[in-house]
């Protein structure tokens, strides 16, 4: 498979750069090609614009949301890695869902919101996050992200395959974030076709 890495994060020696890193070395040691897209370097603009509201209309799709499209168009998988920020997107890729995934392209089936334009694909969200894994099933995070991430967002880009791979504790100690690292790994490497 051609797998498309999202990450979401301004420092290039971060956590979430590394797990980025991680998760391509296990997809590349299954035999799948990867390509980064590394929104912050590259200086992906996320703010939704007239220029989106035109492209919707049918009259010019921006050049950066096409470049973006046409990535997804050559990918089989896509990962997106980003930290948790408030229990949701960091406003990067927020604004990179809500511009390159636009209406008329990924969707356009309000009746039915399982039906989308792509074809079907395999979407992993690896996430770092400082709670505790059981913080977040008590408080109910964890089912709340799942509805909208998993059932919502993954729903309209056609993802056929779904996983929430969530790096609970990443802020702890080094032998946890080596912990984590694997499992960055392991989820590139025991990544499943779309069908
Ligand atoms: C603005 C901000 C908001 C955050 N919100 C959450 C949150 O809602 N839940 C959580 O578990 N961790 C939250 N965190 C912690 C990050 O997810 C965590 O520190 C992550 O490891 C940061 O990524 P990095 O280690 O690659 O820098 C937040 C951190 C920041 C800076």
């Amino acid at each position: 498979m051609h797998v498309l890495v999202v990450l979401d994060h301004p420092k290039p020696g971060s956590f979430s750069a590394a797990v980025a890193q991680q998760f391509m070395a296990g997809a590349e040691a299954a035999g799948h090609s990867t390509e980064l897209a590394d929104l912050h370097l590259e200086g992906f603009d996320p703010r939704w614009t007239i220029a989106d509201i035109d492209g919707d209309e049918g009259v010019a799709t921006p050049a950066d949301v096409a470049k973006e499209q046409a990535r997804i168009e050559r990918a089989d998988a896509i990962c997106f890695v980003f930290p948790l920020f408030w229990w949701g997107m960091p406003a990067m890729t927020k604004g990179w869902v809500e511009r390159v995934w636009s209406w008329g392209w990924a969707y356009d089936q309000l009746d039915d919101r399982e039906k989308s334009m792509q074809r079907p694909r395999t979407g992993v969200f690896l996430i770092p996050a400082g709670a505790r894994s059981d913080e977040m099933e008590n408080a109910g995070y964890r089912e709340a992200i799942e509805t909208a991430w998993i059932k919502g967002t993954f729903g309209y880009f056609g993802f056929v395959q779904r996983k929430l791979q969530l790096l609970n504790g990443s802020k702890g100690s080094s032998a946890r974030r080596k912990d984590l690292l694997d499992t960055a790994y392991q989820t590139g490497l025991t990544l499943a076709p779309p069908g």
